[in-house]
């Protein structure tokens, strides 16, 4: 069957069902164009992306890249705008977590329900992702992965050398490796200094320190009584502890470089989403050889989702149609899932599959998020978009980010602002 048999029908929903089945039906002969914005341009991220270009080109559609630089994506948000109010949406976009309801909201988006419902993906995906892709109920984006963003990477001959045989479990030990490796010659902690990843670390400290039901009071019900408490003042105490240990060039460097610090030995540490470990990866580097992944500290018995997927923007040609629709077909393909996230540093987000090919990393982190499913301490990255509103995120970046780079500002002044900063909320 050729997509020109395929009768046009006026009904949305049959529309879609019809664009599905073209999607898997079709043929080289009717390619299309993708144009997809995303944000992953450090090594591993364009290795990882590499393997989906190369299936749809394989399928005779052609890819355009919409990139947009500067990891942790905010400026990518910006800029789509502009295209998507301007009337020239791209095929798909890397939209994350609540800001996929934002962008839902302004009826932009494609029903996938046809394409859902044809794949089964209701039974292939946790709830918790399942749900993050639906608008009303119905699906409008598709998850290509989950990342785990309480990690602390290390280099393992750093380590070695500065006479560190464990790895950290408890800040307590966290300190006294790092007072180790500072005195051995080496950078304690690789760090950019940028307000999401100041955030990054700051969460997963809140996480080791006040534990799961805390952080998920303080930053994501941004509790006002949690969010100006005694644990969240030794929490703020730990974060700025760590930023003794940072070297003084760390403002501003992107996080790939951060991670190539600890690739290169010339630092012990790096708090990151496994996203760092596609660095270590396409350095050659192995896990328990080279580098290490650890929970960070306190974290072990938890876990920090952050789920990529694209959302898929209505379009008006039909070739461009089906180009999409076989798009988000093969994300959520075995294949696809497996070849991407080998190299991205993430886990399938899709349920059900076979992690030999995977990692020791890759492994621990799949087993730890069925367990903290189960024991009700998997919680949503505020610092990578799953967790709150685009605006609060950015409030509660600036004000952790003020406190970060400043040393003048004061714990209980950084607690009142965090308070004032999402507004007051009843317990
Ligand atoms: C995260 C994203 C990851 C990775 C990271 C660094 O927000 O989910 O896939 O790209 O930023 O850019």
């Amino acid at each position: 069957m050729t997509d020109k048999t395929l009768p046009r029908h006026s009904g949305r929903c049959l529309r879609y069902a019809l664009l599905s089945l073209a999607a898997l039906t079709s043929t080289v002969g009717h390619a299309g164009e993708v144009e997809v914005l995303h944000y992953w341009t450090s090594g591993g991220e364009a290795k990882s992306l590499a393997e989906l270009k190369g299936m749809m080109t394989n399928r005779g559609h052609s890819w355009k890249d919409f990139t947009v630089t500067g990891g942790g994506g905010q400026n990518a948000m910006a800029v789509l705008k502009q295209r998507v109010l301007g009337g020239s949406a791209p095929a798909a976009a890397l939209i994350k977590g609540p800001t996929i309801q934002e962008w839902a909201e302004l009826n932009v988006l494609t029903n996938l329900d046809a394409m859902a419902a044809f794949e089964k993906w209701d039974e292939l995906l946790p709830k918790v992702i399942a749900d993050q892709m639906k608008h009303k109920g119905r699906y409008v984006a598709v998850p290509v992965n989950v990342h785990r963003v309480n990690w602390l990477w290390a280099n393992s001959a750093v380590l070695r050398k500065a006479g560190v045989t464990t790895l950290p479990s408890t800040y307590e030990e966290f300190f006294a490796a790092a007072d180790k490796i500072k005195t051995a010659g080496y950078i304690a902690v690789a760090h950019g200094g940028q307000d999401w990843q100041d955030f990054t670390v700051f969460e997963s400290v809140v996480l080791g320190v006040g534990g799961a039901g805390f952080y998920n009071s303080a930053l994501v019900q941004l509790d006002k009584r949690a969010l100006a408490s005694e644990t969240m003042r030794q929490s703020l105490d730990v974060f700025r502890r760590i930023k003794s240990y940072v070297d003084d060039k760390a403002s501003g460097r992107d996080w790939n470089v951060a991670t190539d610090m600890v690739i290169k030995g010339k630092a012990g540490f790096q708090f990151m989403g496994d996203w760092a470990k596609g660095e270590f990866l396409a350095a050659g580097q192995q896990p328990g050889v080279d580098f290490s992944c650890s929970a960070a500290p306190g974290t072990d018995k938890t876990y920090t989702f952050n789920v990529d997927s694209f959302a898929m923007f209505q379009l008006k040609a039909w070739e461009a149609q089906k180009a999409q629709g076989y798009l988000a077909y093969l994300l959520m393909g075995q294949d696809f899932q497996e070849k991407f996230n080998l190299r991205k540093g993430s886990i399938p987000a899709r349920l059900h599959m076979d992690m030999e090919k995977f990692d020791a990393c890759a492994k621990a982190s799949s087993k730890d998020f069925v367990a903290a499913s189960k024991a009700a301490t998997l919680v949503p990255s505020v610092a990578h978009g799953m967790a709150v509103s685009t605006a609060a995120q950015g409030a509660l970046r600036a004000v952790v980010s003020e406190f970060w780079n400043n040393d003048q500002t004061t714990v209980s002044d950084t607690m009142a602002k965090l308070v004032l900063a999402t507004g007051t909320r009843p317990r």
